[in-house]
């Protein structure tokens, strides 16, 4: 079977949390996706119409290739691009490697403006498309131990505000999802994550419904941004 035969949304980080539960929703809803992974062998997702490829998004050049030979790839240009991936690095700036603030601006940043520059022109060519990032409740406030991960997510959305304008002419929208505490694997490797109580956080398919609130929303109307936290924010030291 052709899995571009389905109108076709590339999502990036789709082995875990939110981007697993965007390819699943996005799947549910009759796309196809093309999941963009780190590891090729650590993907969960198995479906007809859903297809992945390796792109380690901490090397700015490998980016930029891989990406140019995946999108020769394509049978049909994305009906949506939605970059998710990202890596959190919390502790004070000085304990920080050179190499931990690279990464995480590379992988939280840089590597979407790339994604994102190589796949432009295939929206701008059909006239529509949905240009979406995942940012962060730490894209709208810096926090203690966050100065990096913050910057990088106030980045990116700067970056989806800046392209919004850029594209809306050409009839492409740009949207960001920002969530507070979502419980996924995020937050095995920090020293913090949310409240055990279910509430403390909100679920991955939440976020999931949001990306879908902004991919049906009607082709003349575009969703900005949408703030989503689980009502009570609770957070835990590990
Ligand atoms: N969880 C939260 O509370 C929360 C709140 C606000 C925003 N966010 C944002 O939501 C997005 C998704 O995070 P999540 O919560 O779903 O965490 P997650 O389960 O850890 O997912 C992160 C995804 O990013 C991928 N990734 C990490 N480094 C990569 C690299 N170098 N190259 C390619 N892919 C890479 C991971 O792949 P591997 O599994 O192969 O490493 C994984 O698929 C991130 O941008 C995060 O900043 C999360």
């Amino acid at each position: 079977m052709n899995v571009e035969a389905k109108p076709l949304v590339v999502i990036s980080g789709t082995s875990s949390g939110i981007g697993l539960a965007m390819a699943r929703e996005m799947l549910e809803r009759g796309h196809s996706v093309l999941g963009l992974v780190k590891n090729a062998g650590t993907d969960p997702l198995r479906h007809p119409d859903y297809r992945r490829e390796q792109v380690d998004l901490s090397d700015p050049d490998e980016v930029q290739e891989r990406i140019r030979e995946i999108a020769a790839t394509l049978e049909q240009p994305p009906r949506a691009l939605v970059n998710n991936a990202g890596i959190g690095r919390m502790a004070n700036l000085e304990q920080l490697s050179l190499a931990d603030i690279k990464l995480v601006m590379n992988v939280n940043f840089l590597s979407h403006v790339i994604v994102t520059r190589v796949l432009l022109p295939l929206f701008k060519r059909q006239g529509r498309g949905d240009i979406v990032f995942t940012g962060s409740e730490s894209a709208l406030r810096g926090g203690r131990q966050g100065s990096i991960y913050c910057a990088s997510k106030f980045a990116i959305r700067g970056f989806a505000q800046s392209l919004r304008e850029e594209c809306g002419k050409s009839g492409v929208r740009v949207s960001i999802i920002n969530p507070g505490a979502v419980r996924t694997p995020f937050f095995d490797e920090l020293h913090f994550g949310p409240g055990e109580a279910e509430d403390n956080a909100i679920a991955p398919e939440e976020v999931a419904a949001a990306l879908a609130m902004v991919i049906e929303a009607r082709p003349s109307a575009v969703l900005h941004e949408i703030n989503l936290s689980p009502l009570v924010e609770v957070w835990r030291r590990k």
